[in-house]
């Protein structure tokens, strides 16, 4: 393997946190007899540049050999982070992030600073539409307060015709998807197995004609319809946008107005795509029969009207967490590693 600057023994990358699969596997692939790249955790912090920070003013003898940084999706870099970095690590030019959403990054600042920004697309589809799929079963059968109460009481109420905890059931229903990614059209196909009616929000930019063609669809192409339609025709609501200026908010009051007295929704992707208090007013007031979030805003602390809301299950951001999916998102960012390092010098 040809490396960027071989001469340098060891190179280094630091990472904010321990992730499977980068750390094991990038010490078998790239310490080699010629070379050797370490990869160190950072101490815990409040934040990845600071904790970078940190490091290069603890370690400066050896800050200019570090080659690339690993980031989650829960460490934030704005333009003056990745300022700072640059110039605390004037050798680094990759930034990994561990994990698909890049919301967290400014990633103009990032090109500005001469940083190249991988993330792990792909590989957490299958678990992140399993977690939608959970989530729908959950707050349709109302199984999250059976579960809990069947614990706490020891017994249940005994088998009744008509039970205490009783759902709907979701074959025939429609689910509408917001959102039409990876991970949405992987649901899709669950839900279809299911027996659903999947249904799909038409983009402003389809409608312009200027969306790209879906390359990975799951045989036929799903219905499509206009916002207002959409809303009106959905059972179960699936938020699947990316978070970005336009899908901020997007679930406001007046859209969650608009849907079905008695529908469901689901937040698989960023937190900040709802209004959380006009979610949880339309739970209190029953114009929602349930929501299930494996997302909220201000992660890891859940506000109170969220805690208050009746009918909510919310996970802790679990959608990708399996062994097997958080290994392979390690190894994207091991193989982004390994390219990097390999990349032949400019002539
Ligand atoms: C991602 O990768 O963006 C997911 O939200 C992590 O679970």
């Amino acid at each position: 393997m040809k490396l960027a600057n071989p001469s340098l023994l060891p190179s280094l990358s630091l990472s904010t946190e321990r992730f499977p699969g980068l750390l094991d596997e990038a010490r078998t692939t790239l310490v080699t007899k010629d070379f050797e790249h370490v990869i160190l955790e950072v101490a815990p912090g409040p934040g990845a540049v600071e904790r970078f920070l940190a490091w290069a003013r603890a370690n400066h003898e050896n800050t200019p050999h570090v080659k690339a940084l690993h980031v989650g999706i829960a460490d934030p870099i704005d333009a003056e982070g990745f300022a700072l970095l640059r110039e605390a690590f004037p050798e680094a030019g990759l930034l990994t992030n561990f994990g698909v959403g890049l919301n967290h990054l400014d990633l103009e600042a990032a090109t500005r600073a001469c940083f190249r920004v991988t993330n792990t697309p792909g590989v957490l589809t299958d678990a992140t539409a399993d977690t939608a799929l959970l989530l729908l079963l959950l707050v349709t059968r109302d199984a999250a307060p059976a579960l809990a109460s069947l614990r706490e009481q020891g017994c249940y109420e005994g088998w009744k015709p008509v039970a205490r905890f009783m759902g709907q059931s979701v074959a025939t229903k429609t689910l509408g998807l917001a959102g039409y990614g990876r991970i949405a059209r992987a649901f899709a196909a669950r839900a279809e197995a299911l027996g659903m009616h999947v249904v799909v929000m038409e983009s402003a930019r389809r409608r312009a004609g200027t969306a790209r063609p879906f390359s990975e669809g799951n045989g036929s192409d799903p219905v499509r319809l206009p916002e207002q339609e959409f809303l009106a025709s959905c059972d179960v609501l699936s938020l699947h946008f990316p978070l970005a200026p336009e899908t901020r908010g997007w679930l406001s009051a007046e859209r969650l107005g608009q849907l079905k007295q008695g529908a469901f929704v689901l937040n698989t992707s960023r937190g900040e795509v709802v209004d959380e208090s006009a979610l949880s007013d339309a739970l209190q007031a029953g114009r929602l029969a349930g929501a299930g979030l494996d997302v909220f805003q201000g992660e890891p602390v859940l506000s109170e009207p969220l805690r208050r809301a009746p009918r909510l299950v919310v996970l802790p951001h679990m959608g990708s967490a399996t062994w097997q999916t958080r290994r392979a998102m390690g190894r994207l960012c091991k193989d982004a590693l390994v390219a990097y390092l390999a990349k032949p010098l400019p002539e």
